[in-house]
C-alpha cells in the first residue's frame, strides 16, 4: 500500500490521475495539495470526494511548513508532483508566476521530501516530476523525436521554468541521493482540462458561435496524447521506472493545428450541428502568431516502450472523440468556468 502527495491535483492532469489511482489503487491513501489558482478547481475532484482515502488539502506548494506536517502526518511515501503554472500564452504575457511555483515552488517541495524522506530515511520513497517536451526546443521537419537524451533547448518562459525544475530536481538525486524520477510527457488532452488550451477553447467556441483563433499559419505541430495514456505512462515510472531516470511520454501522433481543429469541427457538426452556424469550420479565424512559437514536437518513447512495457491505449480519433462527447454532456462543468461560478464558489468555502 502507497501513501501518495499529489500536487495540482485539482487540475487537468492532477485531476485526472488522482481518479485513475484511486480506481486502480483503492487502499492507497491519496492527499491532495493545490493552491486553487484559476487552474484548480474543486469540481474536477468531486468524483472521488467521497472515497475515504481521499483528503483534500488548500495549499501552495511553497509552503515550506504545510508540506513538512503534511509529509509526516501522512506518512507519505510517494510524491507526484504535477503542480505548476502550465499555459505557453500566459507565461508570454506574465512569466513572474511561472518562476514562483515551478522553480522555486519545485525546490521547496524538493527541501520538503529531502528532510523528511532523507534526514530520517523511511523504507522506500519516491519523487515523481511531472514535466513537458517542450523542455526540449522546437524541431525542423525533418529532425529526428525528442528523445530522453536531446539536450534541453527550451524557447518560452513555461519551457524555460520547466526544464529548471526539472535540473533541480536531477541535482536532488546526483547530490542528496534523492529517489526520483522525472517524466516529459507530450500535449494532453481529455477531460477536465482548462478552455484556454486548444481543443477544450476550440469546443467550447463551436458551441458559443465564436471564431476559432488560429495563431499564424496552423502548421505548427504537436504529439497529442489522451490524458488518461499519459497516467498510465506514469503510474509505471513510479511503480516501475528506474530511480534517477528520465521517461519520455507521447502519443506517436503529430498532427499539425490544422489537423486538430479540423478534426474537432468535424466531430462538432457531427455530434452538435448548429444550422445557423453552418460547418464550424466557417467559424475559423487566422490571427496574429503566439510569440517564438515552437514550429514541431515529436516524442521518441521507445524507452518508456521498451523497458516499462508502456503502450497507450486510445488513438487520436478514439480519444479526441470521447473528448468531444464529454465537454457535450459536461456543459454545467463549462458554463462554471465559463461565468466565472467556480472562483465565486472557491472563495467562499476556501476563504483564507
Ligand atoms: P493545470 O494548469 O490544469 O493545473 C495546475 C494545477 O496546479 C491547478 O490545480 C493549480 O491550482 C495548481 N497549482 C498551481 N500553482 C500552485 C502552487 N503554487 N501550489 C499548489 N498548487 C498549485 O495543469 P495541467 O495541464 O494539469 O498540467 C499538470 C502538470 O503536467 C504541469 O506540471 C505541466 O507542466 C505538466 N504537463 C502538462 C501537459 C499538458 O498538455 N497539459 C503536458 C506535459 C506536461
Ligand atoms: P496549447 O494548447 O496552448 O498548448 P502548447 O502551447 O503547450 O502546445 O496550444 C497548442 C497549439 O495550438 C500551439 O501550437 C498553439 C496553438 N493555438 C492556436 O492556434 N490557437 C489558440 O487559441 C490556442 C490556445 C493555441
Amino acid at each position: 500500500m502507497s501513501r501518495l502527495l499529489i500536487t495540482g491535483g485539482a487540475g487537468f492532469i492532477g485531476a485526472n490521475f488522482v481518479h485513475y489511482w484511486i480506481k486502480k489503487y483503492p487502499a492507497d491513501r491519496v492527499v491532495v495539495l493545490d493552491a486553487l489558482t484559476y487552474a484548480g478547481n474543486p469540481a474536477n475532484l468531486e468524483p472521488v470526494g467521497k472515497h475515504p482515502e481521499y483528503r483534500f488539502v488548500h495549499g501552495n506548494i511553497k509552503d515550506y511548513d504545510l508540506a513538512v506536517n503534511l509529509l509526516q502526518e501522512e506518512e507519505i511515501d510517494t510524491i507526484v508532483h504535477f503542480a505548476a503554472e502550465s499555459h505557453v500564452d500566459r507565461s508570454i504575457h506574465g512569466p513572474d508566476a511561472f518562476v514562483d511555483t515551478n522553480i522555486i515552488g519545485t525546490h521547496t517541495l524538493l527541501k520538503v521530501a529531502k528532510t523528511v524522506w532523507l534526514d530520517t530515511p523511511k523504507t522506500e520513497t519516491r519523487f515523481h516530476h511531472v514535466s513537458t517536451d517542450e523542455v526540449y526546443g522546437s524541431l525542423g521537419p525533418d529532425d529526428p523525436a525528442f528523445s530522453e537524451t536531446t539536450v534541453y533547448a527550451p524557447n518560452s518562459p513555461y519551457a524555460a521554468s520547466k526544464a529548471s525544475s526539472d535540473y533541480m530536481v536531477r541535482s536532488y538525486y546526483k547530490t542528496y541521493g534523492l529517489p526520483m524520477t522525472i517524466s516529459n510527457c507530450s500535449n494532453n488532452y481529455g477531460p477536465y482540462q482548462f478552455p484556454e488550451k486548444l481543443i477544450p477553447l476550440f469546443i467550447l467556441n463551436c458551441l458559443a458561435g465564436k471564431a476559432l483563433p488560429i495563431y499564424g499559419d496552423g502548421l505548427n505541430i504537436r504529439d497529442w496524447l489522451h490524458v488518461e495514456d499519459h497516467c498510465q505512462g506514469i503510474d509505471l515510472v513510479i511503480k516501475k521506472g528506474r530511480v534517477g531516470e528520465t521517461y519520455n511520454i507521447g502519443g506517436n501522433c503529430e498532427k499539425t493545428n490544422m489537423e486538430v481543429i479540423e478534426a474537432i469541427c468535424g466531430l462538432m457538426d457531427e455530434l452538435s450541428p448548429n444550422k445557423d452556424i453552418g460547418p464550424y469550420s466557417s467559424l475559423i479565424t487566422y490571427v496574429k502568431d503566439r510569440l517564438g512559437h515552437d514550429r514541431r514536437y515529436a516524442i521518441d518513447a521507445n524507452k518508456i516502450t521498451a523497458e516499462l512495457g508502456y503502450a497507450p491505449a486510445e488513438s487520436f480519433e478514439t480519444g479526441l472523440r470521447k473528448t468531444v462527447e464529454w465537454y457535450l454532456s459536461n456543459q454545467g462543468w463549462c458554463q462554471n468556468i465559463m461565468d466565472g461560478k467556480y472562483r465565486e464558489w472557491i472563495e467562499k468555502n476556501y476563504e483564507e
